[in-house]
């Protein structure tokens, strides 16, 4: 099943992703975390939160954030840097994205970041974050977007699953998007941001890892002039990934 894949790759994962210049930069993080509207009193709810990277990044901002992911190592690892940190309203605990095993309306806003594209029929996540969370409440989503061109899309596709075989499938905006009107909810911001990072650290810190460096290579030869969404350049300093996040955030309305 896709969820054991899930566990074995983030259990593989659970100290690195943490650790990465990528997944805390200001690209990645910042952008996400000034979707969260700034309230002491809000009670959120971080869906797929991996090691509670964004959990963490918005504590100042809101009352509490209740991380919950399928990968018991990344729940662990969530905590210890929670404790480290000193941060006291954030708590952990496993949960499947979903089917989430809470109440109707019980939070003021749900976020989730780099989840969608491990999980098939992704609209049923976006359902979950919106029922959960109280009418007039948001729901907060930044994922890779895809090409719409089917060529690019494939060929990005294939250097994504050799390098993260629980990787399942990115989506276009315009898809991402049908998931919120699908589940009622109402767009109140929408970008599409380039994120660049370093192309050899995101390959390593999947688990493919050396072993998929030669296919990968491979790969990037035929780099189809119609890719937008992912790209690999060569840089100064090394080989940059360019990557496409889409963010929103909805309101449920109320
Ligand atoms: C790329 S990490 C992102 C972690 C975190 N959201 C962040 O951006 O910092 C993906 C996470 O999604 C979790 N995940 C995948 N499918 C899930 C599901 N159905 N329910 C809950 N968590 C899931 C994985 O265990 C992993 O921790």
């Amino acid at each position: 099943m896709y969820e054991d894949s899930v566990r074995e790759e983030f259990t593989h994962q659970s100290r690195s992703f943490g650790n990465s210049a990528a997944m805390i930069s200001a690209q990645t993080l910042g952008a996400l975390i000034e979707l969260v509207p700034e309230d002491g009193e809000a009670d959120w709810i971080d869906v797929a939160c991996g090691p509670g990277v964004i959990s963490r990044a918005m504590a100042s901002r809101v009352g509490s954030v209740n991380g919950v992911d399928l990968t018991p190592a990344m729940v662990e690892e969530a905590e210890r840097r929670a404790g480290e940190e000193g941060i006291g309203n954030v708590s952990f605990a496993l949960g499947d994205a979903t089917a989430l095993d809470l109440a109707d309306a019980s939070f003021d806003g749900a976020i989730t970041r780099l989840s969608l594209h491990h999980i098939p029929a992704p609209a049923r996540v976006v359902a979950e974050m919106g029922r959960v969370v109280r009418p007039g409440g948001w729901i907060v989503v930044s994922d890779l977007a895809a090409d719409g061109d089917g060529e690019a899309a494939a060929w990005r596709e294939e250097i994504e699953r050799l390098r993260d075989p629980s990787h399942w499938a990115c989506r276009t905006p315009q898809r991402l998007r049908r998931m919120g009107a699908a589940a009622g909810l109402v767009v109140e911001h929408e970008e599409l941001a380039r994120v660049d990072i370093d192309f050899d650290e995101w390959l390593a810190r999947g688990s493919g890892g050396q072993a998929v460096a030669g296919l990968v290579a491979r790969l990037l030869d035929e780099q189809p002039a119609s890719a937008e969404s992912f790209r690999v350049l060569d840089g100064e300093d090394g080989r940059r990934l360019q990557q496409d996040y889409w963010l929103c955030r909805w309101r449920r309305p109320g």
